[in-house]
């Protein structure tokens, strides 16, 4: 029998996939911190740079492992990088200090497992204001096995997207429509796996940090079953990129 005579059974069949459409998300990123007029901007988990390359205005960038590929000042007037984990630079650093003002845009995308990005949502809101945007990637899985805890590309059975890998941040989008209903939460349809944009903050809020512990314990064994996905998407139904970068309509999401 040759390999394409193989039966395919429902085990080796392709997962069904939820795909995005829209810009790729590091235009759209660009897009809002333009037509936010931000004052600054803060990455974390930068890698290459090629996101925070298109940003023009002044940038703290937080990373353990740089692997800039292009060049990252371009038109900033001021570029910050530290070489650490997001722990340690919001344990030893305040970006308001860096900065001068409060964090206007975020980016969070380092390490994808949720306790990370939980704690640094709860960072970064801290030194946020009302008005700043937090934006988080890879909260829209495309299909359920890119939500796996350890990126085990092996093992994956959708071959081509098998070195998509966004973890389990998705559950921190749960925690903050379970615990924050104060907060607005836009998910936004970018390519490859969405963009969360959290507006409305409060930096003076402590209920993700009073609660850390209980949250933690409670999320960690949970998994997506089909329902359960099928679910979060119901809930998490993205909005085009459109809807939040064309006609002033930022405005609807946070004052400039
Ligand atoms: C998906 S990449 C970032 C891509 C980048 N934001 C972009 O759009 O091009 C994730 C990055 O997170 C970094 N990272 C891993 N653990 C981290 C941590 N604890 N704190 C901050 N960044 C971390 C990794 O080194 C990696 O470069």
């Amino acid at each position: 029998m040759s390999q394409t005579d193989t039966p395919v059974t429902p085990q080796d069949a392709p997962l069904p996939r939820r795909p995005l459409d829209g810009p790729a998300y590091r235009d759209f990123i660009a897009d809002v911190v333009r037509k936010k007029f931000a004052r600054n901007y803060l990455e974390v988990g930068v890698r290459d740079g090629k996101t925070l390359a298109g940003i023009d205005c002044p940038t703290i960038g937080v990373d353990p492992n740089f692997t800039l590929s292009v060049d990252p000042i371009r038109k900033k007037r001021v570029l910050h990088l530290y070489q650490m984990t997001s722990d340690e630079f919001f344990r030893d650093h305040d970006p308001r200090a860096v900065l001068g003002s409060p964090v206007d845009v975020a980016f969070l995308d380092g390490l994808h497992v949720f306790e990370y990005l939980l704690r640094d949502f709860i960072n970064t809101e801290r030194v946020c204001d009302r008005n700043s945007l937090i934006l988080l990637d890879d909260c829209m899985p495309v299909n359920i096995e890119m939500t796996e805890r350890v990126h085990r590309p092996e093992l994956r059975k959708d071959k081509a997207i098998a070195g998509w890998w966004t973890g389990d941040v998705w559950k921190v989008v749960s925690i903050l429509r379970e615990l924050r209903p104060e907060l607005r939460i836009t998910p936004v349809s970018v390519r490859p796996t969405g963009s969360i944009m959290v507006s409305n903050l409060d930096p003076t809020s402590t209920v993700l940090d009073d609660r850390y512990f209980e949250i933690i314990e409670r999320y960690r064994p949970m998994v997506f079953t089909e329902a359960l996905y099928a679910d979060y998407w119901t809930t998490n139904a993205p909005v085009p990129a459109s809807a939040i970068t064309e006609d002033f309509n930022l405005s609807l999401f946070a004052r400039v």
